[in-house]
C-alpha cells in the first residue's frame, strides 16, 4: 500500500510539470482529485489494509492527497496569470524584432536639400535663431510699415530684437563678411505669431539659398530651381515661374511644379489648379547689394527660399502639419 502511495505521488508529479492548459489541468483533477479519481481509490484500499497499520497507511494517504492538491493549485495559478502556454518556449516561433527609431521626416528632408545643393557647388551656413529687427527686415528692404513687421506676425523680444520670420537674413550676415562669389543655401528654424492650424505652426523650417557672383542671371536661377525640383521630385515633373513680389528680390518670381499627384489633372492636394507652389525666388535687390558693399556694376545674384514642412505636407500628402510634431510613433513610422 506504501508503495502504491509512493508510486501515485511520483506519476502525479510528473504528470504536473505537463500541466500548460485548462484542459491538461482538469484531467488531472479528474484522474487524481475526483471522487473516483486514484487517491479516492486508494483511500477505499484503507478498508482492506491490516487494523494496526491503518493510522500509518491512513497518515501517507493524507499527506499523499495535499501534495497532489498543492501540485493542481500551484498548476491553476500558474495558467491563471497567463503563464502557461506562454511558458513553454517554442523555439519554431521567428524572433521579435526590436523596433529602432528612425530620423525624423522633417530632419530627412533637410538632410536632402543639403545633399542636393552641395552637389550643385552650395556651402552650408546657419545664422542665430534671435535675430534683430535689422536683419529679420530693414537690411531685407522691407518697407517700415510693411504689415509683417506687424506684432502679428513677429515674436518681438524687445522692441528691436526678435525670434526671426525666416532665413533670409542669413544671406546678409554671409555677404557682410564675405566677398563674392557667395554661393549657400541656409537651412533653419523660423518663428511667426500664428494661430495653431493644420496649415500653420508658431515654430517651422526654412531652406533660404543665394548665390552671388559676376554676370549670375535669371537664367541661372531657373536652372539651379528646375535641377533641384528634379532631383527631389523625380524628372518628370513640369514646372513653371510666376512672376512675385518680395521686398529683397527684383524681378521675384514663384516656381511651381504640375502635381505629382494628379499630374496636372486637378486634385485635393493642388487644390484644382494642377500646379504646386514650391519655392520663392529672384534677382536679389541692388539695395540688398550696395548695403553689404557690394560693387553692384560688377556682381549680381539671385536667391530663393523653401518652406521645409510645406514640402513635407506636399510630398507626402499629409494634411496636419501638426502631426509632424506630436510625436506620435503610429505616425512616424510610416516614414
Ligand atoms: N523669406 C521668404 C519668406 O519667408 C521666402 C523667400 C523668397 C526667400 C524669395 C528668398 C527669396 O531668399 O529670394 O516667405
Amino acid at each position: 500500500m506504501l508503495d502504491r502511495i509512493d508510486q501515485t505521488r511520483a506519476e502525479a508529479g510528473s504528470d504536473a510539470a505537463g500541466l500548460l492548459s485548462a484542459e491538461s489541468l482538469e484531467q488531472f483533477r479528474v484522474k487524481y482529485l475526483a471522487r473516483k479519481g486514484a487517491i479516492a481509490e486508494l483511500f477505499e484500499g484503507l478498508k482492506a489494509v491490516p487494523a494496526g497499520e491503518r493510522p500509518l497507511v491512513g497518515k501517507a494517504l493524507n499527506a499523499l492527497r495535499n501534495d497532489v492538491q498543492s501540485l493542481y493549485d500551484n498548476a491553476r495559478a500558474t495558467l491563471e496569470a497567463g503563464r502557461g502556454e506562454a511558458a513553454a518556449v517554442d523555439v519554431t516561433l521567428p524572433g521579435r524584432g526590436r523596433y529602432i527609431g528612425s530620423t525624423h521626416l522633417v530632419t530627412r528632408t533637410l538632410e536632402e536639400f543639403q545633399r542636393i545643393f552641395v552637389s550643385m557647388g552650395f556651402n552650408i551656413v546657419t545664422g542665430p535663431e534671435i535675430e534683430s529687427e535689422y536683419y529679420n527686415f530693414e537690411a531685407l528692404n522691407f518697407p517700415p510699415d510693411h504689415p509683417a513687421r506687424d506684432m502679428q506676425d513677429t515674436f518681438f523680444i524687445t522692441k528691436n530684437v526678435l525670434l526671426r520670420t525666416h532665413t533670409t537674413p542669413v544671406q546678409v550676415r554671409i555677404m557682410e563678411r564675405q566677398q563674392p562669389p557667395v554661393r549657400a543655401i541656409m537651412p533653419g528654424r523660423v518663428y511667426r505669431n500664428e494661430a495653431v492650424s493644420p496649415r500653420a505652426l508658431v515654430q517651422f523650417h526654412q531652406v533660404d539659398g543665394i548665390y552671388v557672383d559676376k554676370g549670375v542671371t535669371f537664367a541661372e536661377l531657373k536652372g539651379t530651381l528646375v535641377s533641384f525640383a528634379r532631383q527631389y521630385y523625380g524628372s518628370s515633373i513640369k514646372y513653371r515661374f510666376r512672376a512675385s513680389y518680395f521686398p529683397f528680390t527684383e524681378p521675384s518670381a514663384e516656381m511651381d511644379i504640375t502635381c505629382y499627384l494628379c499630374g496636372g489633372k486637378g486634385c485635393r492636394v493642388c487644390k484644382h489648379t494642377g500646379w504646386l507652389e514650391i519655392v520663392g525666388s529672384g534677382m536679389v535687390h541692388p539695395k540688398i547689394l550696395q548695403r553689404v558693399g557690394y560693387d553692384t556694376e560688377k556682381v549680381t545674384g539671385y536667391a530663393f527660399g523653401f518652406g521645409v514642412e510645406r514640402t513635407v505636407l506636399l510630398r507626402h500628402d499629409i494634411n496636419d502639419i501638426r502631426l509632424l510634431y506630436e510625436n506620435d510613433v503610429r505616425f512616424l513610422r510610416q516614414f
